[in-house]
């Protein structure tokens, strides 16, 4: 049988801050034969441009290089290309699943802090506002759901 490359995207508003962090991070624990790991916003104000410039502060820092991301727009037609839709906080759920047409759509969508406190159904809060603090803070949240992610997959 052919090998096929799981494709995971991960998600949040702008596609900057947050979901370039967890595409990162989980490229760097997968082996990029088997697995594609991508990133989107649900809203398009920032498609295009590159990964928030703390962002990608704080992943220098822990040895990750994302400045090669461009920002993209979550379309529905991701539903069908993409195997496991991660998403950062409710509003990126609700958003994501109001796009979705049946349950194999929604089946693919989760909390991606689920994967490191079961059903609590947590946030990664919204960095963008605060300081380098927040964003240092959202690495570690990250970094230890892409691990329960990674050693899962
Ligand atoms: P992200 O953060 O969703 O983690 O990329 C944000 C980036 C931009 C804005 C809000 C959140 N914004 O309002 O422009």
């Amino acid at each position: 049988m052919v090998n096929r490359t799981t494709k995971i995207v991960m998600v949040c508003l702008g596609n900057i801050c947050r979901s370039p962090l967890a595409e990162g991070i989980l490229k760097n624990k997968l082996d990029s034969d088997n697995y594609l790991v991508d990133s989107a916003g649900t809203a398009n104000y920032h498609t295009g441009k590159s990964p928030d410039k703390r962002s990608i502060a704080v992943a220098r820092k822990n040895g990750l290089d994302i400045t090669n991301q461009k920002a993209a727009h979550f379309q529905p037609s991701y539903f069908k290309q993409y195997d496991l839709i991660f998403v950062m906080d409710l509003n990126n759920y609700n958003d994501v699943l109001s796009l979705a047409k049946n349950k194999q759509d929604r089946d693919k969508v989760s909390l991606i802090l689920n994967e490191t406190y079961p059903n609590q159904n947590m946030e990664v809060p919204d960095p963008y506002y605060g300081g380098l603090e927040g964003f240092d803070y959202v690495y570690e949240l990250l970094d230890a759901a892409c691990e329960v992610i990674a050693n899962r997959l």
